[in-house]
């Protein structure tokens, strides 16, 4: 294997995605696999959906699922204990693709309180939780965090507003600061810690939304498409692996040139 393919390998290495039953995080479920992850943990709201993501990965004895709501602290404690009973270490690959747009496109000055509490709920705090419960586990492993890597998942709206969606956009700026702190932490104990920015991207999020508006999210990139699921996956590969050595508390911005100021 020459070495540049040799980098972009995770032969050994297990991986916890969360909302990783669709969408980025069962792309980046499929491209850790294919790049020799040994196990790969999906965990999601529900066990049908979970279900069949782990079915269309073709990689069964690779793949367990864990339901929960990342919300919550138990579900992040149990899916971390969940991934060292299945495959006899902690994750040294922690993704947090678990993530709720707005329920709607609302003024700021009319957001109710549980549509700002709900995408806080899930973005940050299930990001959080995600990413302490995996530190702590990767920190207690014999060699340390040594070659571990969280991934969070930004979004191009993380890096510049846009008129009702104050909520989202509120919770994606905070995930890089949240990254930002714990890069600075973590990466001398040897755990990287990046986010990806992605730009529209079509996965289920997005399918539902009316299709003017995905026409106009579309018609702001310069590349002039949606981004595939798979573009992202390739991302988190990268941040994941070796080829990402050097990258810690980064914001890799993968949106077709949504966003053209940051
Ligand atoms: N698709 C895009 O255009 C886009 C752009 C920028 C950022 N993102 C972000 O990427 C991440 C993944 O989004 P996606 O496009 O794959 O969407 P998706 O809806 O396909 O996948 C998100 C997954 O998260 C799960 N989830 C939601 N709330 C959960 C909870 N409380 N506990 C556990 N799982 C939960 C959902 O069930 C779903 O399977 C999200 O954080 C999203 O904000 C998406």
């Amino acid at each position: 294997m020459n070495p540049t393919t040799a980098a972009f390998r995770v032969d050994g290495k297990v991986c916890l995605i969360t909302g990783g039953a669709s969408g980025l995080g069962l792309a980046g479920a499929r491209a850790l696999l294919d790049a020799g992850a040994v196990g790969v943990t999906l965990v999601d709201m529900n066990p049908t959906t979970l279900a069949s993501a782990s079915a269309s990965l073709q990689s069964a004895d690779k793949v367990s699922t864990f339901a929960g709501d990342v919300s919550k602290e138990e579900v992040n404690k149990g899916m971390v204990e969940h991934v060292k009973e299945r495959w006899g270490k902690a994750p040294e690959v922690m993704v947090l693709c678990a993530g709720i747009s707005q329920a709607y496109q609302v003024p700021l000055a009319e957001m109710p309180e549980e549509v700002w509490d709900k995408v806080m709920a899930v973005n940050l705090k299930g990001s959080f939780l995600g990413l302490k419960h995996a530190a702590a586990a990767m920190l207690a492993n014999p060699e340390g965090g040594k070659g571990c890597s969280i991934i969070l998942i930004s979004s191009q709206l993380g890096l510049d507003g846009v008129p009702n969606a104050g909520a989202y956009s509120a919770s994606k700026f905070a995930v890089r600061g949240l990254m930002s702190s714990a890069a600075q932490e973590l990466g001398p104990k040897g755990i990287r810690v990046n986010a990806i920015a992605p730009g529209p991207i079509d996965t289920p999020m997005l399918r539902d939304w009316p299709a003017e508006k995905r026409d106009d999210l579309c018609g702001q990139c310069t590349l002039g498409r949606f981004g595939k699921a798979e573009e992202i996956g390739q991302t988190i590969l990268y941040l994941a692996s070796p080829a990402g050595a050097y990258a810690n508390g980064s914001t890799i911005k993968v949106d077709g040139q949504w966003s053209k100021w940051c």
